[in-house]
């Protein structure tokens, strides 16, 4: 999708450097680490309908009617799923942990519609099932129905079925029925009850029987229903209601929706983690994926219940994931339960003296994957239509397990998958948020370790250095699941910034980090269980984020070998960075705040006393004899300081907690009541200490959060200062530096090499509203002959593509006139570029 343009912009490319500007120098004479293929893949999972009423293109939500059982394990429990309550694998409690059972009838997705003095009841029955495996079935009663007055089972789809003109579609159903004499009609309907096709079915026998049609839609509609209508009484049962498009990618029957797959394919994902994420976890230890109850006859699969509260009818099994990967030339990467559930959810667990069959059970996945198609499981992979073995090359022990307890699993489970299939990389599970150094000392052999980054807008600038500080160890570094996703809407340019930036700190490191992976990929718009993610669709649209456009060209515009590179475009210093309003405020805490003084200088500019100096707004606040409380729980209640502040001052007040789960927040360069930056003491539960940025009403922390000792204390008075300055900001609590703020650096590069095109890569973020000239030098360059300048930018942080605009905001790629290794390049504002400068081979 990169839009090629002709275009040469030799005027704004100046040859000489000017001096004292900001300059990237690149040393083609000095290589680095060798950048690995396989850095950027893809991770699936079912979340947010990314699959089911998604990527798998069946359009009849619940077809097997088994989406009002309870997960296997579970209890109901007044609306709530209630799993076993056995101890948590890292508490070693029984915890509290409940869902919420989305399941909204018996036969959630479908209805009954009668006509004039037609009359019918539908019910889930359980009797003479079409199989044991899935033995729900949907038992139609017809007690009067004639050619005018009909009796319609309708399939609403996933919100709504799209239908296009001229296409045709694959419609399958099992019928059964005792005294029904009638015809079936199934047909799509539009929302305006137009008939876009329709096709009639008879002999309806005793036994199930298989129908299968094609249906041509006659006009289009994105909101359609199906209908199967009945015009005689009697009693039939109905079960495995599928009805696919024809079309689907590689026109695989059983296949993924085109534009979504296409989506997928284009990034050119090295490699697929497959099936999560908490998805492989489950809420109970055996509602958790089964790849064995995921193969074969769909009609048999029973389906598998998603963490993100709804069920999956895993359609897209072991095998269709394997297919895709091979489809799109991508390594798999299976990520298996291990006998314990979410650890962020119920945590119950096998105990260890029963974790061998699960050993098996994973060996079985192998063999079916690549074992030879002469053993076991692999006959049945051919038998399923597969003799050749799938392009399987990592299995994951578990998804964000930490601590000793499963080092250890891990362990047995590595030992076990080595022994026979050596050349498979084994990658052990972090926690949601970076290494967790237990894990890995009690771990005694990886070859990966999946780390996982959900970062604020912001974090990615201010540590862009994270990796280059980690210590080089015998096992390689895995993101299996990162993204900038706060602070950010629903994914805007100041995300793909961040990501970008992100990405560049990967690549640096190279010699470590040899893949990673976004997370989540996919978000059906109406139903979304995660803040942002990297495609988003509907049933009839789709578009990719800007991330996704920024992880594609990084991905296509990967150098073999890094180069040593030196940034030094440094943060503008002449204005000051902190200007705008104070405040006061807490969250889910009681606080007291008196003896508040501003000084700028030697003047003092502020000093408490009248209330009327504040402006309250939500929570309770009192104001009493020099001393301003706020009273209620609830979130970030406010009392604004109405004075004008300078540019730079001292803060100093003292603050008391006296009730609460945290403790005080001073909001600071407030610009409006949604985007502010404030000191958190006692965040976290009253954990840490750390400056948060809220950005249209969203908070993410900014710094590396400061661990307390001890937390504040109840009912005791703490003295607090804030020194705002041009360029840092500095907390002090009882005389002590608690944490400093320093607004980021905005522009970050690197330089590599491409050895096959002989080609320096070099690759820009500018996260900054203005053109950037900066001082390109290549050191030590072959004659340079030509460039070219491959450019994704926005006019805001702000901008988003969209549905209506899906390719608003995509890559540029310009020639550039270079002919020499020194020139000045002018980065746009909010930009991330690629410049590839060819030397003389
Ligand atoms: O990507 C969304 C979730 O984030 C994944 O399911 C889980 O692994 C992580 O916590």
């Amino acid at each position: 999708m990169t839009r090629f343009i002709a275009y040469t912009f030799a005027c704004l490319i100046g040859t000489f450097a000017y001096a004292q500007s900001p300059k990237i120098n690149v040393n083609v004479s000095q290589p680095g680490a060798a950048i690995s293929n396989s850095l950027h893949g893809i991770f699936f999972e079912e979340i947010s309908h990314g699959g089911e009423g998604g990527l798998y293109a069946e359009l009849i939500q619940n077809r097997s009617f088994e989406e009002s059982k309870v997960p296997e394990g579970c209890t109901l429990d007044s609306g709530w799923i209630i799993p076993p309550r056995t101890p948590h694998f890292a508490a070693q409690r029984v915890v509290d942990w409940k869902m919420p059972f989305e399941a909204k009838s018996d036969y959630p997705a479908w209805s009954l519609l009668t006509s004039g003095t037609a009359a019918a009841t539908i019910t889930l029955d359980l009797t003479n099932p079409l199989h044991t495996e899935t033995p729900r079935s949907l038992r139609v009663d017809i007690t009067r129905a004639d050619s005018k007055n009909k009796v319609d089972v309708i399939n609403e789809g996933f919100w709504g079925i799209n239908i296009e003109k001229d296409e045709t579609y694959q419609l399958t159903f099992y019928a059964r029925g005792t005294k029904y004499k009638g015809d079936i009609t199934a047909s799509l309907v539009g929302a305006d009850g137009k008939v876009l096709s329709e096709q009639k079915f008879n002999s309806i026998g005793n036994e199930w029987k298989k129908f299968t049609t094609t249906l041509k839609a006659t006009a289009s509609d994105n909101k359609a229903t199906f209908h199967l209508s009945f015009s005689k009484k009697g009693t039939v049962w109905l079960d495995f209601v599928s009805l696919f498009p024809t079309k689907t990618f590689k026109n695989r029957p059983n296949g993924m929706r085109v534009d979504l797959a296409t989506y997928l394919a284009e990034l050119k994902p090295a490699f697929v983690r497959w099936p999560g994420g908490c998805f492989v976890e489950g809420i109970s230890v055996e509602s958790a994926p089964n790849w064995k109850r995921s193969i074969g006859p769909l009609e048999k699969r029973s389906g598998t219940y998603s963490p993100w509260g709804y069920w999956s009818n895993d359609g897209i099994g072991y095998y269709e994931f394997m297919q895709f990967c091979e489809d799109i030339g991508a390594d798999a990467m299976y990520v298996f339960n291990i006998g314990i559930a979410c650890e962020m959810r119920s945590g119950v667990y096998v105990d260890d003296e029963h974790v061998q069959p699960i050993i098996n059970d994973v060996l079985d996945a192998i063999e079916y994957a690549i074992g030879p198609k002469e053993s076991k499981w692999g006959a049945l992979r051919a038998q399923h239509g597969h003799p050749e073995p799938f392009p399987l090359k990592y299995v994951e022990v578990g998804n964000e397990q930490v601590g000793v307890a499963y080092a250890k699993r891990f362990n047995r489970f590595y030992k076990a998958i080595k022994e026979k299939y050596p050349q498979l990389e084994i990658l052990a599970a972090m926690g949601i948020a970076h290494l967790h150094q237990p894990t890995v000392s009690a771990i005694e052999k990886m070859d990966f370790a999946d780390e996982h980054a959900y970062k604020a807008a912001g974090w990615a600038m201010t540590y862009h250095d994270w990796f280059d500080k980690y210590q080089r160890k015998d096992w390689k570094l895995y993101v299996g699941e990162y993204a900038c996703n706060s602070g950010v809407g629903s994914g805007n340019m100041t995300a793909a910034l961040n990501d970008a930036t992100y990405i560049l700190g990967m690549e640096r490191n190279a010699d470590m980090i040899t893949m990673s992976s976004y997370a989540p990929l996919l978000e059906n718009v109406n139903d979304t269980d995660w803040p942002v993610n990297l495609i988003r669709f509907d049933n009839s649209r789709s578009f990719g984020r800007i991330s996704y456009y920024a992880i594609k060209m990084l991905n296509e515009n990967k150098a073999t070998v890094n180069l040593k590179t030196l940034v030094d475009v440094p943060v503008v210093a002449d204005k000051p960075q902190f200007t705008g309003g104070l405040a006061l405020s807490t969250w889910d805490t009681q606080a007291e705040f008196k003896d508040i003084t501003i000084t700028s200088g030697n003047n003092t500019i502020y000093q408490s006393g009248n209330p009327d100096d504040w402006k309250f707004e939500g929570g309770a606040w009192t104001s009493a004899n020099g001393t301003i409380a706020q009273t209620t729980d609830g979130a970030w209640p406010m009392a604004f300081l109405k004075q004008q502040l300078p540019d730079t001052y001292v803060l100093k007040l003292k603050a008391k907690k006296t009730g609460g789960y945290n403790a005080f927040m001073i909001p600071f360069a407030i610009q409006d009541e949604k985007n502010y930056l404030r000191a958190h003491i006692g965040a976290w539960v009253n954990r840490i200490a750390a400056f948060e940025m809220v950005t249209k009403g969203a908070d993410a922390i900014v710094t590396q959060p400061v661990r307390f000792e001890k937390p504040i204390e109840l009912n005791r008075w703490y003295d607090i200062e804030l020194h705002v300055g041009m360029t840092e900001v500095v907390c002090y609590m009882d005389g002590k530096q608690l944490m400093t703020y320093t607004r980021p650096k905005s522009v970050f590069a690197i330089g590599g090499l491409d050895e096959k095109t002989n080609e320096v890569v070099i690759k820009v973020v500018n996260a900054t509203n203005e053109v950037n000239p900066i001082n390109i030098t290549l050191e030590h360059a072959a004659k340079v002959t030509r460039a070219k300048a491959i450019t994704l930018s926005a006019t805001s942080g702000d901008d988003e593509n969209s549905f209506e605009h899906p390719e608003q905001f995509v890559p540029v790629t310009e020639a550039v006139k270079v002919n020499t290794p020194a020139f000045v390049y002018p980065f746009k504002p909010w930009s991330i570029t690629i410049l590839r400068i060819q030397q003389e081979k």
